[in-house]
């Protein structure tokens, strides 16, 4: 076999063997191939796209590229939530707490930020103290004891995936679906649970920009799941704005506790209770999706789900005082506030722009070496259906660099749109692929 006989393959069209796949994806992992020619085999698929049978077996490939985590020694079935990324998606932060207050076991691996895009990783290292690398011994402890465990992802998982996804990003061959199929379901399906739960992001802040894509991606990555035993179930939600109204790292943990504490923006309450409905239901808890949410709106209004992120923060070092008194995480000390120039209703909220802004102020970083200010980001004072007067405050910006302040307000400013007609909210859910909800 020859790299550059398949590159050229691909190149023209032509559908690759499984054994041709493993060649190219084996190799690069192992350094054999280099970077120009993956590079190269990355853009024709993105050009000339894969069929099923070639993207079920890139997963399968990039799946048994490094260990299979074995969760049996954890009781009960376990479901694993993944979010496709978003601007402002802090639902695991919730979500986690409130299955597991129905002792649906949650042993979740996560990562961190790149690009615009936050990462959960990241948001609790905002947490003083708290450790998202501990021992495997540790890690099961925790979900048998207190049923949650939140760490970030092990090299030794889906190592093909690590090094292509890199690559990926520097060679504008991300938006594709049979890479991101693999890229998301080979992680999944070596993180060893039983359930997988997928909230499938479309707008202008998701790699999936229509909700036709955003389906098509679903269903794929829904049957790729099911094929290897795994209950996979899909949410496709709104990405054209951000989600809630904090956008960076302890500002997101904030938000997180304001809504287990029931004080929380509607849209990200909203979700969280149907993604932790949907995970009570997979892990057995519930007799059907519907009577899960309900179950899982419970936990959050006698507030169990609080008392379980206070559980898990402190199983992990980290100091559970925070979600008492939230004011103990980091906020960067320089503000800057972008008011409206006009009266009207906000009709446009580029969740991309805000993304990029937020990563701007500090709160993301552009290469994977990069610090990240866990205080710095935006906490937005409107969204899309609001109504404004000239002179209010639309968000607040946080950083440590003023210049980096300046420039990020002006990207900021330009994610809203204000016209002079009367808009509605976004719709927040758009469908549910593999169960009912309400
Ligand atoms: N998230 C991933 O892990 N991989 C992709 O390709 C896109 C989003």
């Amino acid at each position: 076999m020859n790299t550059v006989d398949i590159i050229v393959a691909k190149r023209d069209g032509k559908k690759l063997t499984e054994k041709q796949i493993a060649y190219m994806v084996e190799g690069y992992t192992r350094g054999d191939i280099p970077d120009y020619q993956m590079s190269s085999f990355l853009m024709a698929i993105c050009l000339k796209g894969m069929e099923r049978e070639e993207t079920v077996a890139l997963t399968r490939i990039m799946k048994n590229s490094g260990d299979v985590v074995d969760l049996s020694a954890i009781d009960g079935i376990k479901v694993d939530k993944h979010s496709t990324g978003g601007v402002g998606d802090k639902t695991t932060l919730i979500v986690s707490p409130l299955a597991a207050a129905w002792g649906v076991p949650v042993a979740k691996m996560s990562g961190r930020g790149l690009g615009f895009t936050g990462g959960t990783v990241d948001k609790l290292e905002s947490i003083p103290g708290y450790q998202t690398t501990i021992p495997e011994e540790k890690f099961f402890r925790l979900v048998n004891e207190n049923g949650i465990a939140l760490i970030g992802q092990t090299a030794s998982i889906a190592p093909a995936d690590k090094k292509i996804y890199a690559l990926r990003d520097v060679t504008g061959t991300v938006e594709n679906l049979s890479l991101i199929t693999s890229s998301i379901m080979s992680k999944k399906l070596a993180s060893g649970s039983d359930g997988i739960l997928l909230d499938v992001k479309c707008g202008r802040g998701a790699f999936m920009k229509t909700e036709e894509d955003a389906v098509a991606l679903a269903e794929m990555m829904v049957e790729i799941g099911c094929a290897d035993g795994k209950d996979t179930r899909a949410v496709i939600t709104d990405m054209d704005q951000p989600l809630g109204c904090a956008v960076g790292n302890s500002l997101e943990v904030r938000e997180a506790i304001d809504v287990l504490k029931g004080n929380g923006p509607e849209d990200i309450t909203r979700l969280s209770v149907i993604l932790a409905g949907l995970m009570i239901h997979m892990g057995g808890k519930a007799n059907s999706a519907k009577e899960g949410v309900e179950k899982a709106q419970q936990a959050l209004d006698d507030g169990r789900g609080l008392e379980k992120m206070k559980e898990f923060v402190a199983g992990q070092g980290g100091d559970p005082a925070v979600v008492d008194e939230p004011e103990r995480l980091a906020l960067s000390e320089k503000q800057l506030e972008i008011k409206a120039a006009a009266d009207g209703y906000v009709s446009g909220l580029d969740a991309m722009l805000i993304g990029q802004a937020s990563q701007e102020t500090g709160a993301g970083r552009e290469k994977k070496e990069d610090d990240i200010d866990h205080g710095a980001g935006i906490l937005l004072k409107h969204k899309i259906g609001d109504a404004v007067s000239k002179g209010d405050c639309l968000c607040i910006l946080y950083g440590k660099d003023e210049k980096k302040l300046q420039a990020a307000a002006k990207r900021a400013e330009k994610a809203f749109t204000i016209t002079k007609e009367e808009t509605q909210p976004r719709k927040l859910i758009h469908q549910v692929i593999g169960g009912e909800i309400e």
